[in-house]
């Protein structure tokens, strides 16, 4: 029996090119308008939002067009989804290079009115010290908001990667072989199926969390609104 070989990791600059192709399908307009209609309209004058793991920033983006008042905050770990971000040149966003899942990473107490992780939760093997920080972080009437990757059948996964593979591997360096086209799905599962959405559920409100509105809207990608205070 053979050992699944390991994938080489996706190089910073396909990546950010795909995080941004990717944008529009992955977090639909009707899904951003929930988020906004939730968790962005009804807050007070100049709130402060935050994106964890904000790649080229264009979630950021959208919300700088809604709420041209708010100050903006995008972190990520990667040079090149930073420079993407700031190539936006929106006036009121900072960009921060950061592992926001080393202990030591933290934001302000009650200083944040949104704190905004899509298609990040699922990289986060221990979410414990940033739900805890981020609850701190967040005011009186502040949300918690994601979309992203949730826990879903290997059928489910492999339909997904099955209708976008083509698409995505033709100039790919992390293309599966050709003579093992399902190598991806097995290689890449436990990756993207860290957790339900009743996980995610689950360690919000062990972490003072009151979850207010989630949903599925695709068997793969689950969005959800939650309140910390
Ligand atoms: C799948 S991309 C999503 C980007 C963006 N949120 C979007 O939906 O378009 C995940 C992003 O999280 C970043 N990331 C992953 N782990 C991180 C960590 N521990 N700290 C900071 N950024 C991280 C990656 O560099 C990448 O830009």
């Amino acid at each position: 029996m053979s050992a699944t070989p390991s994938r080489p990791p996706i190089d910073s600059a396909t990546f950010c090119q795909r995080m941004t192709q990717s944008y529009e399908n992955r977090i639909p307009a009707d899904v951003r308008t929930i988020i906004t209609e939730e968790a962005i309209a009804p807050l007070g004058p100049r709130p402060h939002i935050v994106d964890l793991g904000c790649g080229p920033g264009l979630w950021l983006r959208d919300i700088a067009a809604l709420r041209p008042d708010a100050t903006l905050a995008g972190y990520d770990r990667d040079a090149t989804m930073l420079d993407a971000a700031r190539r936006l040149g929106l006036k009121h966003a900072k960009w921060h290079s950061a592992d926001v899942s080393a202990p030591d990473f933290t934001l302000r107490s009650d200083s944040c009115d949104v704190i905004a992780a899509h298609f990040f939760f699922h990289f986060l093997a221990d979410p414990r010290h940033l739900l805890t920080m981020m609850h701190d972080a967040l005011r009186p009437g502040g949300s918690f908001v994601m979309t992203g990757w949730v826990r879903s059948s290997m059928a489910d996964f492999y339909a997904f990667w099955g209708q976008t593979r083509a698409a995505i591997e033709s100039s790919s360096p992390d293309a599966p072989p050709p003579n093992d086209p399902e190598a991806f799905c097995y290689q890449r599962f436990a990756e993207f199926n860290r957790y339900t959405l009743d996980d995610i559920r689950w360690l919000l409100d062990r972490h003072g969390f009151t979850t207010r509105r989630d949903g599925m809207y695709t068997k793969n990608f689950a969005y959800l609104i939650a309140g910390a205070k």
